[in-house]
Protein backbone atom coordinates (compact mmCIF):
# COMPACT_ATOMS: atom_id res chain seq x y z
CA UNK A 1 0.00 0.00 0.00
CA UNK A 2 2.50 2.08 0.97
CA UNK A 3 5.00 1.39 -1.83
CA UNK A 4 1.87 2.30 -4.34
CA UNK A 5 1.11 5.63 -2.78
CA UNK A 6 4.49 6.32 -2.58
CA UNK A 7 4.67 5.33 -6.42
CA UNK A 8 2.36 7.27 -7.40
CA UNK A 9 3.61 10.12 -5.61
CA UNK A 10 7.40 9.54 -7.56
CA UNK A 11 5.45 9.62 -10.68
CA UNK A 12 3.23 12.72 -9.77
CA UNK A 13 6.56 14.25 -8.69
CA UNK A 14 8.39 13.49 -12.07
CA UNK A 15 5.38 14.74 -14.26
CA UNK A 16 5.55 17.83 -12.74
CA UNK A 17 9.53 18.47 -13.10
CA UNK A 18 8.71 16.65 -16.66
CA UNK A 19 6.64 19.97 -17.32
CA UNK A 20 8.49 22.15 -15.64
CA UNK A 21 11.63 21.49 -17.52
CA UNK A 22 9.32 21.74 -20.89
CA UNK A 23 8.23 24.91 -19.94
CA UNK A 24 11.32 26.42 -19.18
CA UNK A 25 12.53 24.99 -21.99
CA UNK A 26 9.66 26.33 -24.43
CA UNK A 27 10.74 29.84 -22.26
CA UNK A 28 14.26 29.76 -23.60
CA UNK A 29 13.12 28.90 -27.04
CA UNK A 30 11.26 31.95 -27.47
CA UNK A 31 13.91 34.24 -27.15
CA UNK A 32 14.24 36.41 -30.06
CA UNK A 33 17.75 35.51 -31.92
CA UNK A 34 19.05 39.01 -32.06
CA UNK A 35 22.62 40.11 -34.00
CA UNK A 36 24.87 43.32 -32.46
CA UNK A 37 27.09 44.56 -35.13
CA UNK A 38 29.18 46.88 -33.96
CA UNK A 39 30.40 49.88 -35.86
CA UNK A 40 32.31 51.51 -33.01
CA UNK A 41 31.47 55.15 -31.39
CA UNK A 42 30.92 56.78 -28.09
CA UNK A 43 28.83 53.48 -26.97
CA UNK A 44 32.25 51.60 -27.28
CA UNK A 45 34.60 54.49 -26.03
CA UNK A 46 36.57 54.91 -23.22
CA UNK A 47 37.70 57.77 -21.08
CA UNK A 48 40.82 58.32 -18.85
CA UNK A 49 37.83 58.96 -15.75
CA UNK A 50 34.34 57.89 -14.90
CA UNK A 51 33.92 62.03 -15.05
CA UNK A 52 35.66 61.99 -18.48
CA UNK A 53 32.35 62.98 -20.92
CA UNK A 54 34.17 64.95 -23.55
CA UNK A 55 37.77 64.38 -24.84
CA UNK A 56 37.62 60.61 -24.10
CA UNK A 57 38.11 58.30 -27.10
CA UNK A 58 35.78 56.92 -29.11
CA UNK A 59 35.57 53.01 -30.31
CA UNK A 60 38.32 51.14 -28.78
CA UNK A 61 35.68 48.62 -26.71
CA UNK A 62 34.95 45.43 -28.93
CA UNK A 63 31.82 43.59 -29.22
CA UNK A 64 32.03 41.01 -26.95
CA UNK A 65 32.61 43.10 -24.20
CA UNK A 66 29.68 45.33 -25.06
CA UNK A 67 27.64 42.45 -24.86
CA UNK A 68 29.21 41.25 -21.43
CA UNK A 69 28.47 45.08 -19.73
CA UNK A 70 24.86 44.24 -20.47
CA UNK A 71 24.31 41.04 -18.75
CA UNK A 72 20.62 41.31 -18.60
CA UNK A 73 20.11 41.18 -22.86
CA UNK A 74 20.62 37.64 -22.72
CA UNK A 75 17.31 37.35 -20.69
CA UNK A 76 15.54 38.76 -23.64
CA UNK A 77 17.45 37.63 -26.25
CA UNK A 78 19.50 35.24 -28.09
CA UNK A 79 22.37 37.56 -28.72
CA UNK A 80 25.40 37.10 -30.84
CA UNK A 81 27.82 39.59 -32.07
CA UNK A 82 29.94 40.93 -34.80
CA UNK A 83 32.31 43.57 -35.13
CA UNK A 84 31.85 45.19 -38.36
CA UNK A 85 33.98 48.04 -37.94
CA UNK A 86 35.79 49.99 -35.43
CA UNK A 87 35.42 53.22 -35.91
CA UNK A 88 34.21 57.12 -34.68
CA UNK A 89 31.45 57.88 -37.09
CA UNK A 90 32.69 61.04 -38.67
CA UNK A 91 34.81 58.67 -40.45
CA UNK A 92 31.94 56.91 -42.06
CA UNK A 93 31.91 56.58 -45.91
CA UNK A 94 29.61 55.43 -48.51
CA UNK A 95 31.73 52.26 -48.29
CA UNK A 96 31.52 51.71 -44.92
CA UNK A 97 27.26 52.02 -45.41
CA UNK A 98 27.39 49.24 -48.44
CA UNK A 99 29.41 46.48 -46.25
CA UNK A 100 27.16 47.04 -43.69
CA UNK A 101 23.90 47.19 -45.72
CA UNK A 102 24.83 43.77 -47.85
CA UNK A 103 25.79 42.48 -43.88
CA UNK A 104 22.18 43.20 -42.59
CA UNK A 105 20.64 41.67 -45.68
CA UNK A 106 22.64 38.51 -45.41
CA UNK A 107 21.76 38.03 -41.67
CA UNK A 108 18.03 39.12 -42.32
CA UNK A 109 17.83 36.83 -44.79
CA UNK A 110 18.56 33.97 -42.27
CA UNK A 111 15.77 32.05 -40.66
CA UNK A 112 16.83 32.10 -37.58
CA UNK A 113 17.72 36.03 -37.27
CA UNK A 114 14.96 37.96 -36.13
CA UNK A 115 16.56 41.08 -35.96
CA UNK A 116 19.44 43.56 -36.05
CA UNK A 117 21.16 45.83 -33.31
CA UNK A 118 23.59 47.88 -34.88
CA UNK A 119 25.84 49.99 -32.49
CA UNK A 120 27.36 53.23 -33.72
CA UNK A 121 28.51 56.72 -32.90
CA UNK A 122 25.97 59.40 -32.86
CA UNK A 123 27.18 61.94 -34.80
CA UNK A 124 26.69 60.11 -38.05
CA UNK A 125 24.20 57.88 -36.77
CA UNK A 126 20.89 59.20 -38.31
CA UNK A 127 22.39 59.03 -41.92
CA UNK A 128 23.58 55.29 -41.64
CA UNK A 129 19.55 54.57 -40.25
CA UNK A 130 18.58 56.61 -43.39
CA UNK A 131 20.52 54.83 -45.69
CA UNK A 132 19.78 51.27 -44.19
CA UNK A 133 15.87 52.38 -44.56
CA UNK A 134 16.00 52.21 -47.90
CA UNK A 135 18.04 49.41 -48.89
CA UNK A 136 17.11 46.99 -45.91
CA UNK A 137 15.44 43.80 -48.40
CA UNK A 138 13.59 42.62 -45.02
CA UNK A 139 10.85 43.35 -42.60
CA UNK A 140 12.78 42.36 -39.92
CA UNK A 141 13.24 45.09 -37.21
CA UNK A 142 16.98 46.79 -37.66
CA UNK A 143 17.56 49.06 -34.75
CA UNK A 144 20.56 51.74 -35.14
CA UNK A 145 21.98 52.78 -31.33
CA UNK A 146 24.31 54.89 -29.53
CA UNK A 147 25.35 56.53 -26.54
CA UNK A 148 26.45 60.29 -25.52
CA UNK A 149 28.25 59.02 -23.45
CA UNK A 150 31.57 56.76 -22.84
CA UNK A 151 31.25 53.41 -21.05
CA UNK A 152 33.49 54.42 -18.79
CA UNK A 153 31.27 57.53 -17.60
CA UNK A 154 29.36 58.09 -14.88
CA UNK A 155 25.52 56.96 -15.59
CA UNK A 156 26.64 56.08 -18.96
CA UNK A 157 23.46 56.05 -21.13
CA UNK A 158 25.52 52.52 -23.60
CA UNK A 159 24.05 49.70 -21.24
CA UNK A 160 20.44 51.02 -20.61
CA UNK A 161 20.12 52.00 -24.83
CA UNK A 162 21.76 48.44 -25.65
CA UNK A 163 18.96 47.11 -23.32
CA UNK A 164 16.12 48.98 -25.26
CA UNK A 165 17.86 47.97 -28.28
CA UNK A 166 18.27 44.25 -28.50
CA UNK A 167 14.58 44.17 -27.31
CA UNK A 168 13.20 46.33 -29.72
CA UNK A 169 14.81 44.27 -32.11
CA UNK A 170 13.54 40.99 -31.30
CA UNK A 171 9.98 42.74 -30.40
CA UNK A 172 7.28 41.33 -33.12
CA UNK A 173 6.03 45.13 -32.92
CA UNK A 174 8.95 46.04 -34.42
CA UNK A 175 8.33 44.33 -37.46
CA UNK A 176 7.68 46.23 -40.76
CA UNK A 177 8.37 49.81 -38.97
CA UNK A 178 11.42 50.65 -41.40
CA UNK A 179 14.69 50.92 -39.61
CA UNK A 180 14.38 52.47 -35.98
CA UNK A 181 16.72 54.39 -33.36
CA UNK A 182 16.47 53.55 -29.73
CA UNK A 183 17.90 56.42 -27.52
CA UNK A 184 17.30 57.45 -24.58
CA UNK A 185 14.04 55.62 -24.20
CA UNK A 186 12.65 56.72 -27.40
CA UNK A 187 12.04 55.07 -30.55
CA UNK A 188 12.75 57.28 -33.40
CA UNK A 189 12.15 56.38 -37.47
CA UNK A 190 15.36 56.44 -39.25
CA UNK A 191 13.97 59.08 -41.95
CA UNK A 192 13.38 61.82 -39.47
CA UNK A 193 15.71 61.79 -36.30
CA UNK A 194 18.33 63.88 -35.57
CA UNK A 195 21.13 64.88 -33.30
CA UNK A 196 20.03 67.92 -31.70
CA UNK A 197 22.60 68.93 -29.09
CA UNK A 198 26.49 68.61 -29.08
CA UNK A 199 26.37 66.46 -25.85
CA UNK A 200 23.68 65.61 -24.19
CA UNK A 201 21.84 62.49 -23.35
CA UNK A 202 18.42 63.26 -24.84
CA UNK A 203 19.94 64.80 -28.15
CA UNK A 204 18.24 63.09 -30.50
CA UNK A 205 14.98 64.33 -31.76
CA UNK A 206 12.46 63.87 -34.43
CA UNK A 207 11.36 67.42 -34.03
CA UNK A 208 8.20 68.46 -35.79
CA UNK A 209 7.47 65.35 -36.79
CA UNK A 210 8.02 63.45 -33.96
CA UNK A 211 9.28 60.20 -32.82
CA UNK A 212 7.20 57.22 -32.79
CA UNK A 213 7.47 55.49 -29.52
CA UNK A 214 8.94 54.90 -26.02
CA UNK A 215 10.99 52.02 -24.61
CA UNK A 216 9.89 51.03 -21.07
CA UNK A 217 10.95 48.59 -18.80
CA UNK A 218 12.17 47.08 -21.63
CA UNK A 219 9.06 47.24 -23.94
CA UNK A 220 8.19 49.25 -27.11
CA UNK A 221 4.93 51.10 -26.81
CA UNK A 222 4.83 52.45 -30.65
CA UNK A 223 1.97 55.33 -30.78
CA UNK A 224 2.61 56.83 -34.66
CA UNK A 225 2.97 54.65 -37.68
CA UNK A 226 5.58 55.89 -40.62
CA UNK A 227 4.20 57.22 -43.48
CA UNK A 228 6.84 57.07 -45.85
CA UNK A 229 8.22 53.67 -48.20
CA UNK A 230 11.34 52.47 -47.01
CA UNK A 231 12.66 49.26 -47.01
CA UNK A 232 10.89 46.23 -48.99
CA UNK A 233 8.95 48.44 -50.31
CA UNK A 234 12.23 50.50 -51.99
CA UNK A 235 13.48 50.53 -55.29
CA UNK A 236 16.81 50.52 -54.41
CA UNK A 237 19.28 47.80 -54.44
CA UNK A 238 22.89 47.57 -52.88
CA UNK A 239 23.72 43.82 -53.76
CA UNK A 240 25.42 44.62 -56.94
CA UNK A 241 26.83 48.29 -55.67
CA UNK A 242 30.81 48.57 -54.77
CA UNK A 243 30.51 52.37 -54.88
CA UNK A 244 27.73 54.78 -54.88
CA UNK A 245 27.98 58.55 -57.47
CA UNK A 246 29.43 61.04 -55.53
CA UNK A 247 27.07 63.71 -54.09
CA UNK A 248 28.50 66.82 -51.68
CA UNK A 249 26.18 69.34 -50.17
CA UNK A 250 27.02 73.24 -50.39
CA UNK A 251 25.86 74.96 -47.34
CA UNK A 252 24.39 78.85 -47.74
CA UNK A 253 24.99 81.37 -45.70
CA UNK A 254 24.70 84.94 -45.54
CA UNK A 255 27.81 86.50 -48.08
CA UNK A 256 28.12 83.29 -49.51
CA UNK A 257 29.86 83.15 -53.17
CA UNK A 258 30.29 80.33 -55.72
CA UNK A 259 33.42 78.94 -54.33
CA UNK A 260 32.32 75.59 -53.25
CA UNK A 261 29.90 74.60 -56.06
CA UNK A 262 32.43 75.27 -58.77
CA UNK A 263 34.64 73.47 -56.65
CA UNK A 264 32.25 70.38 -56.61
CA UNK A 265 31.98 70.58 -59.93
CA UNK A 266 35.33 70.52 -60.74
CA UNK A 267 35.67 67.49 -58.37
CA UNK A 268 33.51 65.19 -60.59
CA UNK A 269 30.37 65.22 -58.38
CA UNK A 270 27.37 63.97 -59.61
CA UNK A 271 24.83 65.54 -57.79
CA UNK A 272 24.71 68.79 -55.73
CA UNK A 273 22.62 69.48 -52.19
CA UNK A 274 22.04 73.02 -51.72
CA UNK A 275 21.74 73.57 -47.94
CA UNK A 276 19.44 77.02 -49.01
CA UNK A 277 18.79 79.76 -46.73
CA UNK A 278 15.13 79.81 -45.19
CA UNK A 279 12.72 77.53 -47.26
CA UNK A 280 15.93 76.49 -49.42
CA UNK A 281 16.68 79.95 -51.26
CA UNK A 282 19.16 80.45 -53.77
CA UNK A 283 21.86 83.24 -52.72
CA UNK A 284 22.89 85.55 -55.96
CA UNK A 285 26.24 84.82 -55.87
CA UNK A 286 25.62 81.29 -56.15
CA UNK A 287 23.06 80.68 -57.84
CA UNK A 288 24.80 81.10 -61.44
CA UNK A 289 27.40 78.29 -60.58
CA UNK A 290 24.29 76.20 -59.86
CA UNK A 291 22.61 76.56 -62.94
CA UNK A 292 25.66 75.92 -64.77
CA UNK A 293 26.38 73.08 -62.64
CA UNK A 294 22.90 71.41 -63.96
CA UNK A 295 23.47 72.65 -67.53
CA UNK A 296 26.64 70.43 -67.33
CA UNK A 297 24.34 67.33 -66.24
CA UNK A 298 24.89 67.69 -62.56
CA UNK A 299 21.56 67.22 -60.38
CA UNK A 300 21.02 69.73 -58.14
CA UNK A 301 18.51 69.34 -55.33
CA UNK A 302 17.29 72.59 -53.24
CA UNK A 303 17.34 71.79 -49.74
CA UNK A 304 17.23 73.93 -45.96
CA UNK A 305 19.52 74.48 -43.51
CA UNK A 306 17.05 75.34 -41.29
CA UNK A 307 16.05 72.02 -39.96
CA UNK A 308 12.12 71.72 -40.30
CA UNK A 309 9.52 72.25 -42.55
CA UNK A 310 9.10 71.48 -46.61
CA UNK A 311 11.23 72.84 -49.04
CA UNK A 312 8.19 74.33 -51.80
CA UNK A 313 8.32 72.78 -55.26
CA UNK A 314 8.64 76.15 -57.49
CA UNK A 315 8.40 78.51 -54.55
CA UNK A 316 11.81 80.25 -53.82
CA UNK A 317 13.29 79.29 -57.06
CA UNK A 318 11.27 78.07 -60.02
CA UNK A 319 12.66 75.02 -60.40
CA UNK A 320 10.67 73.18 -63.32
CA UNK A 321 12.46 76.24 -65.76
CA UNK A 322 15.82 75.49 -63.88
CA UNK A 323 15.41 71.41 -63.69
CA UNK A 324 16.13 71.14 -60.01
CA UNK A 325 14.67 68.45 -57.51
CA UNK A 326 13.25 69.69 -53.91
CA UNK A 327 13.90 67.88 -50.85
CA UNK A 328 10.66 67.72 -49.60
CA UNK A 329 11.49 68.06 -45.65
CA UNK A 330 15.09 65.78 -45.91
CA UNK A 331 17.94 67.51 -43.90
CA UNK A 332 20.53 68.07 -46.07
CA UNK A 333 22.74 65.22 -44.89
CA UNK A 334 20.01 62.82 -45.72
CA UNK A 335 18.82 64.20 -48.75
CA UNK A 336 22.83 63.56 -50.24
CA UNK A 337 21.78 59.72 -49.35
CA UNK A 338 18.46 59.77 -51.31
CA UNK A 339 20.40 61.71 -54.38
CA UNK A 340 23.42 59.06 -54.41
CA UNK A 341 20.62 56.07 -54.36
CA UNK A 342 18.58 57.74 -57.23
CA UNK A 343 21.44 58.09 -59.34
CA UNK A 344 21.83 54.49 -59.01
CA UNK A 345 18.89 54.16 -60.63
CA UNK A 346 18.49 56.88 -63.22
CA UNK A 347 19.32 60.85 -63.85
CA UNK A 348 15.93 62.20 -64.59
CA UNK A 349 15.11 64.54 -62.62
CA UNK A 350 11.83 64.33 -62.88
CA UNK A 351 11.65 60.09 -61.61
CA UNK A 352 14.31 61.28 -58.95
CA UNK A 353 11.80 63.95 -57.48
CA UNK A 354 9.26 61.53 -57.05
CA UNK A 355 11.63 59.49 -55.15
CA UNK A 356 12.17 62.96 -52.94
CA UNK A 357 8.31 62.56 -52.54
CA UNK A 358 8.02 59.18 -51.59
CA UNK A 359 10.49 58.22 -48.75
C1 LIG B 1 30.98 59.19 -32.90
O1 LIG B 1 30.02 59.62 -33.54
O2 LIG B 1 31.60 58.17 -33.23
C2 LIG B 1 31.47 59.91 -31.70
C3 LIG B 1 30.39 60.58 -30.96
C4 LIG B 1 29.36 59.67 -30.39
O3 LIG B 1 29.28 58.48 -30.64
O4 LIG B 1 28.56 60.20 -29.59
Amino acid sequence: MLFHRSKRAFAALFALLFLLASAAQAQGTKLPNVTILATGGTIAGTGATSTTTVGYTAATVGVQALIQAVPEITKVAKVSGEQVFQIASENMGNEHWLILAKRVNALLAQPDVDGIVITHGTDTLEETAYFLNLVVKSKKPVVVVGSMRPSTALSADGPINLYNAVNLAGSPSAVGKGVLVAMNDQIHAARDVTKSNTTTTDTFRSSELGMIGYIQGGKPFFYREVTRKHTVDTEFDVSKLDALPQVDVAYAYANVGDVAVKALVASGAKGLVHAGVGNGSLPAKTKPALIAAREQGMVIVRSARVGQGIVARNGEANDDQLDFVVSDTLSPQKARILLMLALTKTNSTKEIQRMFYTY
